[in-house]
């Protein structure tokens, strides 16, 4: 069976699957759950005037024609952002010649199972697929099946060639739930990529110097510095989760942003290389991609898909409810958690920041710069903690392996004398958020 001609055939039939919407997106699920959401016309006013209004624009239910459009900018869109993949670092030469399917999927790129027309499931399954050759690679990503990753394939000398690629915000923010297969299955918006090893990805280039390689290749899977490339400066963050932010108007780990809306402008020009423009005096940053501007007009959809995102419930089974409820009293009480882990979202973001001598997780590992001193704020904003149970590591530079380790970690720090009971209880509460 030949991959190749299976794509075509398919292309021609011109039956792209539908996906089906998602468990925790779209307005049932705001109905259902009582969660508001930002419509489009508040976002943009938002963007306008961030800082002033919130209560009343998130009393507004999204269109879900919007959000519609939103979550195909989370996935699908590039901003033009070609521009630095394969006009500068030239990646669609390593991937057509040197990345089968066994080394993206090696590199923590997944796979989305409900883009792959079923006679390429079938010879997945029976092996006549060859997983071991980079054409399958460009077949996949002309079927738009490679999460994060646009390609652009086009007929040359009667071979389909990859001529144009560019990544989206799903590449970090998205993942698969392996229902098929290790790294193939069903999306999951705004989960974290804690597999994908973009460092590693980004040096693959050839276009980049041998100490720029040295500095990706020491980042590792789940990590990303999104400020290297501005300031110079060396020390990767875990890549957070994009769901659950709702209501929480201190966005990044730093709360540089008052809303998403402005991390996504941020990424989208400075990381992704998506054309337009991007400044914020308080770091010096000022950056603009080409002389057109693809990322303004998408940020109020794309922020409006993004705050239908919720955080996902913990599975039943993963806790022990009854240590949970002790636990909750912990932190309730002498653990002092929710002195900064407030309200539903666990922060009080929305009211103040914290100087970096509040958080545990400094300094650095491998001595690297304080994360906040290279921030707009200097300060920490406390993590909301709904579905925290999903994304270890923790803290902005994933020093704690567990949960259990955060809990001790605090234990140590704020000298807060809990009990090895009330540790493991405090442990259980986090997993049930
Ligand atoms: C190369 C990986 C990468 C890509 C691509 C990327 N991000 Fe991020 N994202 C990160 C990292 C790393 C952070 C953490 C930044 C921080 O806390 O300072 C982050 C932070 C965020 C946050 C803030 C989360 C919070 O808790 O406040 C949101 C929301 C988000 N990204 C959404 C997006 C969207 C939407 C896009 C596309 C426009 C995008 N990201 C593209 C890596 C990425
Ligand atoms: C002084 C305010 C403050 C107190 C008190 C506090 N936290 Fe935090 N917490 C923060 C801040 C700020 C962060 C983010 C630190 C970072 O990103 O490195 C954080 C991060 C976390 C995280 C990591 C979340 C993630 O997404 O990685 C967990 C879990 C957590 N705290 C649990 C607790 C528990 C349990 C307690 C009580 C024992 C506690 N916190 C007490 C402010 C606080």
């Amino acid at each position: 069976m030949r991959f190749m001609s299976l794509v075509s055939d398919f292309a021609m039939r011109g039956a792209r699957r539908r996906i089906p919407g998602r468990r925790n997106g779209g307005l049932s699920f705001a109905l259902r759950t009582g969660l508001a959401f930002v419509s489009l016309g508040v976002a943009a006013a938002l963007t306008a005037c961030s800082g002033s209004g919130w209560d009343q624009a998130e009393s507004s239910i999204p269109d879900p024609a919007v959000v519609a459009q939103g979550k195909q900018i989370f996935r699908f869109d590039t901003f033009g952002d070609e521009s630095q993949w394969t006009d500068t670092l030239r990646m669609h030469e390593v991937i057509r010649t040197a990345v089968d399917p066994t080394t993206a999927l090696s590199v923590g790129l997944k796979v989305d199972a409900e883009a792959l027309p079923s006679a390429v499931v079938a010879g997945i399954q029976n092996g006549s697929v060859d997983l071991k050759s980079p054409d399958t690679t460009v077949a996949l990503l002309k079927l738009d099946a490679v999460i994060g990753l646009k390609g652009t394939v086009e007929t040359i000398n009667g071979k389909d060639t990859l001529t144009r690629v560019g990544v989206t915000c799903a590449l970090c923010h998205s993942t698969v739930d392996n229902s098929f297969a290790a790294g193939i299955g069903k999306r999951l918006d705004g989960w974290p990529n804690r597999d994908l090893d973009p460092g590693a990805i980004i040096a693959l280039s050839p276009a980049i110097s041998v100490a720029q390689k040295a500095v990706y290749n020491s980042w590792g899977p789940g990590k990303y510095d999104p400020r290297f490339n501005q300031d110079g400066r060396n020390g990767p963050q875990v890549i957070p989760p994009a769901y659950g932010l709702n209501g929480v108007h201190r966005i990044t780990s730093t709360g540089d942003g008052d809303d998403v809306a402005y991390w996504n402008r941020y990424v989208g020009v400075t990381q992704m290389g998506g054309h337009g423009s991007f400044s914020d005096r308080r770091t010096g940053v000022s950056v603009t991609n080409g002389t057109d501007d693809l990322i303004t007009a998408k940020l109020p959809a794309l922020q409006a898909y993004q705050l239908t995102l919720a955080a996902p419930p913990p599975a039943a089974g993963s806790f022990d409810p009854v240590a949970a409820g002790r636990g909750k009293l912990v932190f309730n009480g002498p653990g002092t958690c929710a002195t900064c882990h407030s309200g539903t979202e666990f922060t009080d973001a929305n009211a103040r920041l914290h100087p970096p001598g509040d958080v545990v997780s400094e300094p650095e590992p491998n001595g690297a710069p304080s994360w906040a001193s290279r921030s707009a704020t200097k300060q920490y904003r406390t993590a909301p903690l709904q579905g925290v149970w999903q994304h270890a590591p923790y803290f902005h530079n994933g020093t704690a392996p567990t949960l259990e380790a955060v809990v001790r970690t605090y234990n140590t720090r704020k000298s807060l004398g809990l009990t090895e009971t009330q540790i493991a209880d405090l442990a259980e509460y986090l997993k049930s958020l």
